[in-house]
């Protein structure tokens, strides 16, 4: 996958990237990552970006100009028109299945805004998706870049140490994971969880999916309206008394499904 982002603060980015797994898969070339300065692209002489917004109010557009021709420098280097994010409070909320759909693009444009916001036009003519990383205003999109690459490069193979793990965790299936524990068996009087110690396959794991549900239940239960278990885990949770009690509501909704 390569990544590009478009942004007045390139620095901000690569620098933002470059360590932990994601500057190892950087490294390695499992990924790439460019920063785009819009600023390099303006045709005025000072390189200016901005201006005030027409009809009048607070703050500075970004222009168009620039961001259209950092835009074209990027389609003339891949043959193609790449599908580009555009970073803003008002776009669709970034979740899960978007980075997993995402992570299926071999290459990806981000258009961080900056200022009271980007010249409408050059987004109608460049932009496929809306995102926002949440409710909540930064002043700028490249925070949210990065969070939306951190979370599209962790699944492309390779990237992760271990290919499991990608799958195997928290929004696996719309369940929360369950709690983890690592030595000493016991720290400040809380012991690990006996079932754990036990060595005992079937039981562990069972364990590990009542918790993710109960874990679910309790901090996310907006999540379990799109909880779809596997065969195994509801014959699994079927055979189980204890959980079973527990977790009737979804058992109830995944058997109408
Ligand atoms: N730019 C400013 N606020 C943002 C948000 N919440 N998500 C994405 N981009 C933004």
């Amino acid at each position: 996958m390569k990544f590009y982002v478009m942004t007045l603060f390139p620095q901000m980015i690569m620098e933002g990237l470059n360590t932990s797994m994601i500057g190892r898969a950087l490294e390695s070339e499992k990924i790439s990552l460019e920063a785009v300065d819009i600023r390099q692209f303006s045709e005025n002489k000072h390189k200016k970006v901005d201006d005030y917004p027409y009809g009048g109010g607070p703050g500075m557009v970004m222009q168009a100009q620039p961001i259209y021709e950092a835009y074209s420098s990027i389609k003339n280097k891949i043959g193609k028109k790449p599908r580009v994010v555009y970073l803003t409070p008002w776009g669709n909320v970034f979740r899960q299945e978007m980075a997993e759909d995402f992570a299926k693009e071999e290459e990806l444009v981000f258009l961080c805004g900056h200022y009271e916001g980007v010249d409408e036009r050059v987004l109608e003519e460049i932009v496929t998706d809306y995102v926002s990383i949440g409710d909540y205003v930064l002043t700028g999109g490249e925070l949210a870049s990065m969070v939306m690459i951190d979370s599209i490069a962790r699944l492309i193979p390779g990237v992760l140490n271990n290919d499991d793990s990608a799958t195997y965790e928290s929004f696996h299936h719309n369940l929360l994971e369950h709690p983890q524990y690592s030595r000493p068996k016991e720290w400040r009087g809380r012991e690990v969880p006996e079932v754990l110690l036990s060595g005992h396959h079937q039981k562990i794991e069972d364990w590990k999916l009542e918790q993710s549900l109960l874990r679910t239940m309790e901090y996310r239960p907006d999540l379990l309206e799109n909880c779809l278990l596997t065969d195994k885990e509801r014959d699994r949770l079927n055979k189980n008394q204890n959980i079973k009690k527990k977790c009737r509501k979804i058992l109830a909704k995944n058997d109408e499904m």
